[in-house]
């Protein structure tokens, strides 16, 4: 089977690159000129596990292929995905421009039929309005031709995503003809071993399935971080009360880890178009408010935990920042909790030094010369007033607290991850802040 993508962003290439490994041919487009040289010499636009290697292998067998001609990459297709970008308009909704004028030139070019699937995270209606430019495209060049769309959100998980995608929980398709679901059912055979389903639906319940998904799970984390606040408050311990309540099955261990608030470029934008949707329909999420103000308020939970501690003043003080990326294994900076930490100390005249594994390019446009890059973790540190860890990299899991002790002014953590040892660490000698962590409580341990 033929495919063409149309947007080799994140969610493009990762499902070109998946989709040519299990031996389909796939033609990705996109109109960046610049980055389709780029990707035809292997060079990615974005740090993924794993990606580039399936890339390269998948291009030199001639199954994955990159061009700027949507023209010439449609003949003998079957399916055209558009995963191009949905960025966040003014009042929050999705912006679905580039997915409607990418819509309006598959009518322009198709010259026979073809399953349009919808990839990119958009609104509830969406289809509807695809099949619109679609018709409108055909009906300007005066020709009749059959088609279908459909809608098949993603799940992928950045810094994960190529095994999310080989090995799904659930692969979710909204159609409604059965050719189309006869041809989509092809497609994704190969991913359906093991007994990963795939769930068939209406298209508005597939559409709608994505944003639901996403603002569900940012729930659980605001949830989790206002317990955690509320913890830390109230002398109890955030990640006991984590175990005994993840243990239950209604509830699952998973994501329930408190922190400094959701980032990156999923979350923050689903939920704010999920309360737009709402909106547009008359219907006020008012959990998802919450949701959003919580988390708004959680990115600045470590700025206040260090003002306090020092009284208010920061002033010419030198924080080691360890991790910039909104979460491990990406490069991704993209709402990253890091940036408004960084932010706030730098308008109260700290000075930051910042380490990061592999965002330090990234975070370098964002940042520019008002921090300094570090080395490595220990540079970052010495002579620095305290630690911050901000992205749990595993490189940051095990330091040499010896080391650290020795080189830095004071031998001070904030863990907006809760991934060191509170008592460990200050039988070591150092101060101790985590997420939800009564500091009385560490101190009643340790006697
Ligand atoms: C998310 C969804 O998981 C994925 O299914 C969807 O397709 C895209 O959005 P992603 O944005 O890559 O994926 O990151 P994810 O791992 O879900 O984490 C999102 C944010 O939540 C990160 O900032 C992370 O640090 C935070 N988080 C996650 C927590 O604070 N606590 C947790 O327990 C889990």
């Amino acid at each position: 089977m033929k495919v063409v993508i149309v947007g080799t962003g994140y969610v493009g290439l990762v499902t070109g690159a998946c989709l040519a490994e299990v031996g389909t041919e796939v033609v990705c487009v996109d109109v960046d000129a610049g980055k389709i040289v780029r990707l035809q010499n292997n060079m990615l636009p974005i740090y993924e596990p794993g990606l580039q290697e399936i890339v390269k292998r998948n291009q030199q067998d001639d199954r994955l292929l990159f061009t700027t001609d949507l023209a010439s990459a449609l003949p003998g297709a079957e399916v055209v995905f558009i995963a191009v970008g949905t960025p966040p308009g003014e009042d929050g909704s999705a912006d679905l421009q580039y997915v409607l004028q990418v819509a309006g030139q598959i009518g322009q070019l198709m010259e026979h039929y073809l399953v349009i699937v919808t990839k990119s995270t958009v609104p509830v209606g969406t289809a509807v309005q695809v099949n619109r430019a679609v018709k409108e495209s055909l009906d300007a060049r005066q020709l009749i031709l059959d088609y279908d769309v459909a809608s098949n959100p993603e799940f992928l998980k950045e810094g994960a995503a190529v095994n999310d995608f080989m090995k799904p929980d659930r692969i979710v398709v909204g159609v409604n003809t059965t050719r189309a679901r006869h041809t989509l059912e092809q497609l994704y055979r190969p991913f359906l071993l093991n007994g990963h389903p795939i769930l068939f639906m209406d298209i508005a319940s597939a559409e709608m399935t994505k944003y639901a998904a996403n603002a569900m799970l940012a729930t659980r984390i605001s949830y989790m971080n206002d317990i955690a606040n509320l913890c830390g408050l109230a002398g109890a311990d955030i990640d006991q009360v984590r175990k005994g309540i993840g243990s239950d099955p209604r509830i699952g261990k998973h994501f329930l880890y408190p922190g400094i608030g959701y980032g990156g470029s999923c979350f923050p934008k689903d939920v704010k178009a999920l309360i737009q949707t709402g909106r547009e329909y008359g219907y006020h999420l008012r959990i998802l408010d919450a949701v959003e103000a919580v988390n708004e308020d959680q990115k600045k939970i470590l700025f206040r935990k260090i003002l306090r501690h020092f009284d208010g003043d920061v002033r010419n003080k030198k924080f080691a920042v360890w991790g910039l990326s909104f979460k491990p294994n990406t490069d991704d900076m993209r709402e990253a909790p890091s940036l408004v930490l960084i932010d706030s100390l730098l308008e109260e005249g700290a000075i930051v030094s910042v380490y990061d594994p592999v965002a330090m390019d990234e975070a370098s446009a964002c940042l520019g010369n008002n921090v300094t890059f570090a080395e490595d973790m220990y540079s970052a540190a010495e002579n620095a007033a305290a630690i911050l860890l901000v992205t749990e990299w595993n490189t940051f899991r095990m330091p040499d607290w010896q080391r650290l002790r020795k080189t830095m002014q004071s031998p001070l953590v904030f863990d907006g991850r809760n991934i060191y040892d509170d008592v460990q660490l200050i039988k070591l000698g150092f101060t101790y802040y985590g997420i939800g962590k009564a500091n009385t409580t560490v101190n009643a341990l340790i006697q």
